[in-house]
C-alpha cells in the first residue's frame, strides 16, 4: 500500500474542514441558497436526463438536489482532498482501516467470487468464504427439502433467529424484503429484545418438535442474545421432557467465538463460523445470513451476494463523477455539513422494504455517529445525520406533512420499482402497482418544485387560505429506481449504502467500523440490575434522578 496511505489509515489528521475545497463550499453553499430548486430546472433543463447514474440495476436519479455541476465539481474536489479513492482501496485490500480495533474491514470478500483472491495478513480469506458458504448451503438444503428434522423426526417448519443488531436486522430485514422468494413451508421469526415479550409473543406461536433456533452473535457474549436462548432452550427441554440430546437437533450457532458457543452448550460441529474482519453491521452476507439462507435459499442467497458484489464492483471502478456510492455520500455531507440537515429520510416505495430504513439506521448510525477523528481529534463538523423512515405510501399520510412545509430540511431517498413481485388489478382494470409508483413521482416532484402564491391565486384559492397552501419546494430528494425487488437488488441496494457511508466517514476523517459508544451503557447496566433487584441497595446512585426513578421501580415492583 502507498506509505501516505497507510499513514494516513493508521494516524488521519487532515482537518477536511481546513482545506479550500471546504472552504469553496461554504461560499458556494451562500450562493446557491439564494436560487430555489426551479431556478436550477431551469438554468440546466437537461438535469433529469444528465444528473443520472447507472450503477449495477440500479437508475439514480440526483437532478432534484440543490445542486449544479458546479457543486459537483466542489465535492468531487473534497473527495479528493479526502482522497477517498485511495482509501476505498485500501479497504478493499484489507488495509486495517478499523483502526481502534487494529482490523481490516472486509465485508467485500464475502462477496467475492470463489475464483478470486483476497490474502490478508498472510491468509486468502475468499477460500475460507467459500468454504463456510458451501456448508450453510448444505445445512440450508437440509432443512428445506426435510433431511434435517426435530427430535421426533417431523421437518421443519420454524426457523427462530435469536440476536440482535447487526445479528438480527439484517436477517430480519432481508426475510421482509424477500418475502416472494421464502419456502413455503418454512416461517422465520426474529427475537432480539431482552424485553420478556418478544421471546414469549415468539414462542407462543411455536411447536417445539418442528423449530430450529439459530443463536446469532458474533462476540457470543451479548446479554439479550444469550438470555434469550436460554429460554428458548428451557422451552424446548421442558417439552422434551428434560432430554438434552434435543438440543443438536434444534439449535445451531453464527459466531466467531467458539469457546462461548461450546459453554452455551451447543455442539461446535452445529456452528458457522465468520471473522473479525466482519463487523456487525456489515454480516449480513456472512453466516448470519443463515436464516435467510434457509427462507430463500442457496441460489437465491447466491444472488444476493451476487448484486453486493456488482456494486463493490462500480464503488471500486467508476469515476467519482459517476460513483454512485460517492456522489451519494458527497450529497448527503452536503446537506449536513452545509445546509444544517440533521436528518435523512428513506422512503420506500414497497411494503416489503418496510424494514430497510430500521437496517440502515444501525449502518450509518453506528458506524458514522462519531465526534473524533481516527487520530482522536475532535471532529469539526457535523457527522451522521439521523435515519428514519416509512414506506411510502404510509408515510404521505403520517410525516410527509412536514417533508413539505416544515421547518427543517429534510433530504430523502425514495426507492422504487418498474415491476412489482405481484401486481393486483383495481377495480376499473388498472394497475395497483401503478398507483404505488405515481404516488412515488407526484412527491418528488411536489417537493421540489411545489406550488407558488402565485398559481394558487389564480386557481382561486382564497387569500386567507393562501400561505397555508403555499408548497414551498427545494426539497431535495433523489429517486432510486430497479426492475424489481430481487435478491440481487436487494443486494446492491445494501452495498450502496454500505459504501455511501464509508465515503462519508472517509471525508470526515472518522472510523466507521467500531461502536465504543455503546459500550458504556451496556457496562452501567450490568451494574444497576444489582440496585434495581435488591431492596437493600445501600449507598444512594450519584445522580438524584436515576437513584429516585429506581426507587420508585423498586417500590411498585413490591421491592
Ligand atoms: O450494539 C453493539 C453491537 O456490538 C453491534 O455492533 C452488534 O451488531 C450487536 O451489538 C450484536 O453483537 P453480537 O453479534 O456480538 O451479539
Amino acid at each position: 500500500m502507498d506509505p501516505d496511505i497507510a499513514a494516513r489509515v493508521s494516524n488521519d489528521d487532515l482537518d477536511i474542514t481546513a482545506t479550500a475545497a471546504w472552504s469553496d463550499l461554504l461560499d458556494h453553499q451562500r450562493d446557491l441558497a439564494t436560487r430555489q430548486m426551479r431556478d436550477l430546472f431551469a438554468a440546466e433543463p437537461d438535469r433529469g436526463r444528465e444528473m443520472v447514474v447507472d450503477a449495477a440495476d440500479l437508475h439514480i436519479d440526483y437532478s432534484k438536489n440543490l445542486a449544479d455541476a458546479h457543486t459537483l465539481g466542489l465535492l468531487a474536489a473534497l473527495a479528493r482532498e479526502a482522497r477517498v479513492e485511495e482509501l476505498r482501496d485500501a479497504m478493499l485490500a484489507g488495509a486495517h482501516l478499523n483502526t481502534s480495533e487494529d482490523r481490516a474491514a472486509l465485508h467485500v470478500a464475502l462477496r467475492s467470487p470463489a475464483d478470486a483472491r483476497l490474502v490478508v495478513d498472510g491468509h486468502d480469506v475468499v477460500a475460507d468464504v467459500h468454504r463456510v458458504l458451501a456448508a450453510l448451503g448444505d445445512f440450508s438444503d437440509a432443512v428445506r427439502d426435510g433431511a434435517w428434522t426435530g427430535y421426533t423426526g417431523k421437518a421443519i417448519t420454524d426457523v427462530v433467529n435469536i440476536g440482535i443488531g447487526g445479528s438480527d436486522l439484517g436477517p430480519a430485514m432481508g426475510y421482509q424484503a424477500l418475502r416472494y422468494y421464502r419456502h413455503p413451508r418454512i416461517r422465520g421469526h426474529f427475537v432480539s429484545n431482552v424485553d420478556p415479550g418478544d421471546v414469549i409473543a415468539t414462542l407462543a406461536e411455536l411447536d417445539p418438535e418442528t423449530t430450529l433456533f439459530i443463536v446469532a452473535s458474533k462476540t457470543f457474549t451479548t446479554q439479550e442474545t444469550l438470555i434469550n436462548a436460554k429460554v428458548a432452550r428451557t422451552w424446548l427441554l421442558e417439552q422434551a421432557d428434560g432430554d438434552e440430546t434435543v438440543i443438536a437437533k434444534h439449535f445451531v450457532a453464527v459466531s466467531t467465538n467458539a469457546a462461548e458457543v461450546a459453554a452455551f452448550g451447543i455442539d461446535t460441529d452445529n456452528m458457522f463460523g465468520f471473522w473479525d474482519w466482519v463487523g456487525g453491521r456489515y454480516s449480513l452476507d456472512s453466516a448470519i445470513g443463515l436464516s435467510l439462507m434457509i427462507a430463500v435459499g442457496r441460489d437465491n442467497f447466491a444472488d444476493l451476494l451476487d448484486g453486493f458484489h456488482r456494486m463493490d464492483e462500480h464503488f471500486r471502478t467508476a469515476p467519482i463523477e459517476a460513483n454512485a456510492p460517492i456522489l451519494l455520500g458527497l450529497l448527503g455531507l452536503w446537506y449536513s455539513n452545509f445546509w444544517d440537515a440533521q436528518s435523512h429520510a428513506v422512503l420506500p416505495y414497497a411494503n416489503d422494504l418496510t424494514r430497510f430504513p430500521a437496517y440502515l439506521q444501525q449502518l450509518v448510525m453506528e458506524s458514522n455517529g462519531k465526534s473524533v477523528t481516527r487520530g482522536g481529534r475532535k471532529l469539526n463538523a457535523a457527522s451522521a445525520t439521523v435515519v428514519w423512515g416509512e414506506p411510502g405510501t404510509n408515510g404521505q399520510h403520517a410525516f410527509y406533512q412536514l417533508l413539505h412545509q416544515g421547518s427543517w430540511l429534510i433530504p430523502a431517498d425514495f426507492i422504487g420499482f418498474a415491476e412489482p413481485l405481484t401486481d393486483l388489478t383495481t377495480p376499473d382494470g388498472g394497475s395497483m402497482h401503478d398507483l404505488l409508483m405515481s404516488n412515488f413521482f407526484a412527491q418528488t416532484e411536489v417537493l421540489a418544485f411545489g406550488k407558488r402564491e402565485r398559481a394558487l391565486k389564480a386557481e382561486g384559492v382564497a387569500p386567507e387560505l393562501v400561505p397555508h397552501k403555499v408548497m414551498p419546494g427545494s426539497r431535495p430528494t433523489t429517486s432510486i429506481l430497479a426492475p424489481r425487488l430481487t435478491p440481487s437488488v436487494l443486494g446492491q441496494l445494501i452495498a450502496l449504502y454500505e459504501h455511501k457511508t464509508f465515503v462519508q466517514a472517509m471525508v470526515w476523517g472518522i472510523n466507521p467500523f467500531d461502536q465504543w459508544g455503546v459500550e458504556l451503557g451496556k457496562a452501567v447496566a450490568n451494574a444497576r440490575l444489582a440496585v434495581v433487584t435488591d431492596p437493600q441497595s445501600p449507598a444512594p446512585l450519584p445522580d438524584s434522578s436515576t437513584d429516585a426513578l429506581i426507587r420508585w421501580y423498586r417500590a411498585a415492583r413490591g421491592r
